[in-house]
């Protein structure tokens, strides 16, 4: 058949004009593929008696496997062309400076909690932490809070769908409180700790979040009276917010595991926020029912407990406003208090 050398020399020609994989693979059509060349003169063949048809066979696949051994070494040459291109449009200059990396800082909540640890073991205070799944009897009932009692609807609970071991329903606990109780069962007075901590309820807007911090403080001991309250939570207010220049009121409340209770309140006297009472926190005389659910002879032991809540701190010594962007990740915001 004529012209079959220039069919190979043709093929060279169309594969080296191919410039990229995609156009090589359509000048590959022209001679391998249904339409092709090379498979026209296979389908020729036909035509041929069967001498003819051996010789011009062997011919023809020659040809063909002639075809094929060019497209593989275009296709490796135009991949080896692009690869050449990818490693010179990525090169990357191992002179050039580091970027550096982004140093992390520690949440404006964390820096108010790690303040209240400081100054509370500053005065002797231990520091303990406990579960935030806690059951419901540690949570209300050892707090005086009994069951189907109105105050429980103080506090919008998170129920967990479990019970534990000993069979009590589980909450995500909704104060810090829960930790008094556990914490003077393992422990024998003079009992004198803060617990803070992360606390859970149903509730989100401007000033509440789902999740939030307290601190729980628990003073027991023979002769611990609404005095010594005053004198500790007045100095720690000075120490955290680094001036003498506040007062501090007790007003008349309602907590079910202290008697009498009161909220703590305080107002600057000097600077941008002064003459504005603040409530900062609830606080009372532990009830004798609580004392005896420590383990302890309420006509023995007697002290105070507090609980205040982290993010208020944390918006007072700051001058925040909205309790939202503390939980909102914005490092705008956050990096703020890392400087
Ligand atoms: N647990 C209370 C709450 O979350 C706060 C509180 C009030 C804690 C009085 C106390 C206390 O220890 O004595 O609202």
């Amino acid at each position: 058949m004529a012209g079959s050398d220039d069919l190979v020399e043709r093929a060279r020609e169309r594969f080296a004009q191919a410039r990229d994989a995609a156009a090589l693979e359509n000048a590959k059509a022209g001679f391998l593929g249904r339409q092709g060349a090379v498979t026209a003169m296979l389908r020729g063949l036909a035509a041929l008696d069967p001498a003819r048809k051996r010789t011009e066979g062997a011919r023809i696949n020659a040809l063909k496997r002639e075809v094929e051994a060019l497209l593989e070494q275009r296709r490796a040459e135009l991949a080896q062309v692009e690869l050449d291109h990818r490693l010179a449009a990525e090169t990357l200059d191992v002179t050039l400076p580091g970027r550096g990396r982004g140093r992390g800082g520690i949440h404006p909540v964390i820096q108010a909690w790690q303040r209240v640890e400081a100054i509370f073991r500053s005065i002797g205070f231990d520091v303990a932490d406990g579960p935030e799944i806690e059951n419901d009897w540690t949570n209300f009932t050892a707090l005086n809070n009994p069951e189907n009692h109105p105050a429980r609807s103080m506090q919008d609970t998170f129920y967990v769908d479990l019970n534990d071991a000993q069979g009590l329903p589980l909450v995500l606990r909704t104060h810090t409180s829960p930790m008094q109780v556990r914490y003077a069962r393992m422990n024998t007075p003079p009992i004198k700790v803060i617990a803070p901590g992360r606390t859970y309820r149903v509730d989100n807007d401007a000033t509440h979040s789902p999740m939030f911090h307290q601190v729980e403080g628990l003073w027991i001991a023979e002769d611990i009276s609404f005095a010594d309250l005053k004198g500790v939570y007045t100095d720690f207010l000075r120490a955290f917010f680094e001036t003498d220049a506040l007062s501090v009121r007790f007003r008349s409340s309602f907590f079910p595991f202290t008697e009498p209770s009161a909220e703590i309140d305080m107002m600057f006297t000097s600077g941008p926020n002064r003459g504005r009472w603040l409530e900062i926190s609830g606080s009372g005389q532990v009830h004798p029912v609580v004392v005896r659910n420590f383990g302890l002879d309420p006509e023995q032991y007697v002290g105070f407990a507090f609980g205040s809540g982290l993010e208020r701190l944390a918006m007072l010594r700051y001058g925040v406003d909205d309790l939202r962007p503390f939980f909102e990740g914005d490092l705008r915001f956050l990096s703020q208090f890392n400087r």
